[in-house]
C-alpha cells in the first residue's frame, strides 16, 4: 500500500486501547531496523523526520528511503511525518514534498499565536490531504535548536484544549504531562511519574480525539551501561517507565514518540563493536549489529509497550 495518513491508524488505536510508535529516522539503517520490526510484528508505524534530520540527510534522501521501506513492506501502513515543524514554510515544504502528516510546533508561542500558526498550517495541509499535529504545553529537554530548561517547561492546561482544537482544526494534539526530550528525563533518585490526572482531564474534554506523547524514550539501562562500559559517559540517564507508557496507550494517547532509545541502541552497539574489534574498519560490519539491535528494541516496544503488534 502507498504511504498513508494517520487518520485510520489513530481511529483504530483509540478504539483498541493501543498506540502507534512514531520513530525518528535519519539514515538507512534506522529506517530498515524500524520497518523490519514492524513487518515482522504486523504493526502500523509512523516514520518521522525532524528539521535536523532534513538538514543532515536531505529531504530527498529521507523520502526515498521511506519510499523504499513502503515498497519493501507493502503489508504495513506507514505514515511519513514532519516532527517539530518550526514554521509554516517547513510544513509547506514537507506537504509539497510527499509527507502525509506534519507537526507544527507552536508550543513555545503565546496561546493566540500558537492558534494562528497552527490554523494556517491546517488549512494548507487539509487542502492537500495531509493531517496536522499541534502542541499545547512545553516539554523540557533538548530538540534540534530548542533547549527548554525544566523551569521553562509547563504542563498542558486542560481548560485550553477544546478551544485550541476547535479553533485550529488540528487532527491530533501533543500534550505535556511530564515527559521530556533526550536521555535525562528525571533526576536520579526521584520517582518518575507522568501526570495521568492531566491526561484524564484532557481525554474528558476531547472525547475520541487522538493525543500524542513526545519525549517517550524509556532509556534502556542495558544500553546506557553498554555505552558507559565501552568508553562513553552518560551518568544518570533515565527515561519514562514502560508501564506508564503502556497505561497512556490504553487511554487517549494514540502516538508515542521515540528517538533517543534508537540513538542509545545504535551508539551502545557500535561502541561495543569497536572495543571488541579494534582492527575492523568496514562500516557494514558495525552497522549490521546496530541495525539488528534497533530492530530488536523496536519489536519489544511494539509488543510490550505500545500494543500495536498485529494491528496492520
Ligand atoms: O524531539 C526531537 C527529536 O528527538 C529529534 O531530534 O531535532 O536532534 O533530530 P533532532
Ligand atoms: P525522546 O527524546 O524521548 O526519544 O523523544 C523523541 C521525540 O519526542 C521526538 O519528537
Ligand atoms: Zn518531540
Amino acid at each position: 500500500m502507498p504511504l498513508v495518513t494517520t487518520t485510520e491508524m489513530f481511529k483504530k488505536a483509540y478504539e483498541g486501547g493501543y498506540a502507534i510508535g512514531a520513530f525518528n529516522v535519519n539514515n538507512m539503517e534506522i529506517v530498515q531496523g524500524i520497518t523490519e520490526a514492524c513487518a515482522e510484528t504486523r504493526s502500523p508505524v509512523i516514520l518521522q523526520v525532524s528539521k535536523g534530520a532534513r538538514a543532515y540527510a536531505n529531504h530527498t534522501y529521507l523520502t526515498k528511503l521511506v519510499e523504499a521501506a513502503v515498497i519493501e513492506n507493502p503489508e504495513i501502513p506507514i505514515a511519513l511525518h514532519l516532527d517539530h515543524g518550526p514554521d509554516f514554510e517547513t510544513c509547506k515544504s514537507c506537504i509539497d514534498g510527499g509527507f502525509t502528516s506534519v507537526m507544527i510546533d507552536g508550543s513555545s508561542l503565546p496561546f493566540e499565536e500558537n492558534v494562528k500558526l497552527a490554523k494556517r498550517v491546517v488549512e494548507y495541509a487539509h487542502d492537500h490531504g495531509v493531517v496536522v499535529e499541534a502542541e499545547l504545553g512545553t516539554l523540557a529537554g533538548i530538540e534540534d535548536e530548542v533547549n527548554v530548561s525544566a523551569e521553562d517547561s509547563s504542563y498542558t492546561r486542560p481548560e485550553e484544549v477544546e478551544e485550541f482544537v476547535t479553533r485550529t482544526g488540528c487532527d491530533s494534539l501533543a500534550i505535556a504531562i511530564g515527559t521530556s526530550h533526550g536521555a535525562y528525563k528525571f533526576k536520579p533518585g526521584t520517582k518518575p511519574q507522568l501526570r495521568f490526572d492531566i491526561l484524564k482531564e484532557v481525554e474528558k474534554r476531547l472525547p475520541g480525539f487522538p493525543i500524542v506523547l513526545h519525549g517517550s524514550s524509556s532509556v534502556p539501562q542495558e544500553y546506557v551501561e553498554m555505552i558507559n562500559t565501552y568508553g562513553g559517559a552518560m551518568p544518570g540517564a533515565i527515561g519514562v517507565p514502560e508501564d506508564q507508557l503502556r497505561e497512556a496507550a490504553r487511554m487517549a494517547v494514540c502516538k508515542i514518540n521515540i528517538d533517543s532509545d534508537l540513538r542509545l541502541a545504535m551508539t551502545g552497539t557500535i561502541r561495543k563493536y569497536f572495543a571488541e574489534h579494534p582492527d575492523h574498519f568496514d562500516p557494514r560490519q558495525y552497522l549490521k549489529p546496530a541495525r539488528a539491535n534497533i530492530k530488536a528494541m523496536v519489536m519489544h516496544k511494539l509488543i510490550d509497550v505500545l500494543g500495536c503488534n498485529g494491528k496492520a
